[in-house]
Order: structure tokens, then C-alpha cells, then sequence
């Protein structure tokens, strides 16, 4: 039986996005399968998700390694032993070495609440909402060697002008990170995107 492509998934938290690809894959929109969760947060939310429903987990945590290299490799070891096909940083909070970027090119997503290339880094909400900007939303991008900076697959935007506070703003746009993240990784499973350079080209059939 054809099993799709294999899904490999970073968290170190919640897990919302994490949850919207279960839910992806459990409605039919996905082809694919969650082969491996893996957390750097012993505590993560996102494990207990991935436990309800027996996908594999590993917690790859700083304190076991002597540097990031060393913790990377590692990282890279488990995903290459289960074969995966897409790696998806679902609120991964560590900076990724190179040879973790190198290995994954092109095959690596990450989602970030905001609208790149304006608010990279942490907290893009805050940051949105501290600039006054009238709107913003989430984009979803291959990962590259900069921070925030690989060529964007997909950006979804919401008027934030109604928002009192950052916190506000999270939560207006957390509904559309989880769509966006569902129907890129959808996309992907189903082959649609064609990168060239910076340019993420979606295919129709
Ligand atoms: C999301 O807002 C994501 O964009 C950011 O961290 C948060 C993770 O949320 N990078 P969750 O763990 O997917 O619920």
C-alpha cells in the first residue's frame, strides 16, 4: 500500500501545527505519513499529541551534547534512519546548524507568524504588533542558512488593525498557521511546488 511521502516533525511546544498535519493526514488531504516527532523539550506538548496516536518520538535535548553540532548529527542520524522524504520545524525553537540545513535542502519547511521577509526571529507577532502595521498573517518557507530567510512556498494575511495587544494578534493569526501549514505540506505530499531560486512555483495538474 502506498504510504505516501514520510513526514518528519520538529516541536518544542504546543504543537498546534504539529496537530493540524495529524489532522491533514487522518482526513485524506495529506498523502503521507508522521514517521518521526522529535523534541528538544522533554516536556513538549506536541509529545503527548504524537503518543495518542503511536507516532514514534525522540527527545534530542542541548544538555545531552557537548555542542549543537554534536546534537544536530544526531538529529540528522534519526531522520535519515526513517528515510523521510519532508522535515517540518512545527515551532522548533533552536537555531539549526548548517550541516542540519544542508542535509534537509529544499526538503525542510518552517512556519513563521508573520508575513517574511518583514519581522523575522522570535516573536514575529510581537513585533508586528509593536511596529503598528495594519496587517499581517503567517508564511510558510523552505529553510535555508538564514534566519527566516528560505524562498516562501505560501503567506497567508488578516487585517490585525482590531487587535489590542500582541497576544491578540497570536491568536488571530495561530487558525491561519495551521491551515497554511496544512495545505503546504498537502502540496508538497501531492508534488506540487517547483523551486527556482528564490521562487516557489506551484503547479497546477
Ligand atoms: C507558532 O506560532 C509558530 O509560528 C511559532 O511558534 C508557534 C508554535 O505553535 N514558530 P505550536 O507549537 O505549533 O502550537
Amino acid at each position: 500500500m502506498d504510504m505516501g511521502i514520510k513526514i518528519g516533525v520538529l516541536a518544542s511546544g504546543r504543537g498546534s501545527n504539529f496537530q493540524s498535519i495529524i489532522d491533514g493526514i487522518k482526513e485524506g488531504d495529506i498523502d503521507g505519513e508522521i514517521v518521526m516527532l522529535i523534541s528538544d523539550k522533554a516536556d513538549a506538548y506536541a509529545l503527548e499529541r504524537a503518543k495518542q496516536i503511536e507516532i514514534p518520538i525522540e527527545v534530542v535535548s542541548r544538555k545531552e551534547f557537548e555542542n549543537r553540532e554534536k546534537m544536530d548529527a544526531r538529529i540528522i542520524e534519526i531522520l535519515n534512519s526513517q528515510n523521510v522524504d519532508l522535515v517540518v520545524l512545527a515551532g522548533y525553537m533552536r537555531i539549526l546548524t548548517p550541516e542540519l540545513i544542508k542535509a534537509f535542502k529544499h526538503k525542510m519547511i518552517n512556519i513563521h507568524p508573520a508575513l517574511l521577509p518583514s519581522f523575522p526571529g522570535l516573536d514575529g507577532q510581537i513585533q508586528a504588533f509593536e511596529h503598528g502595521v495594519k496587517v499581517s498573517g503567517c508564511t510558510v518557507h523552505f529553510v535555508d542558512e538564514g534566519t527566516d530567510t528560505g524562498p516562501i512556498i505560501e503567506q497567508t494575511c488578516v487585517r490585525i488593525d482590531d487587535c489590542k495587544n500582541a497576544h491578540e494578534v497570536a491568536e488571530k493569526i495561530l487558525p491561519l498557521e495551521h491551515q497554511t501549514m496544512r495545505k503546504v505540506v498537502s502540496n508538497l505530499s501531492k508534488g506540487k511546488y517547483v523551486v527556482e531560486g528564490k521562487m516557489v512555483r506551484y503547479e497546477k495538474d
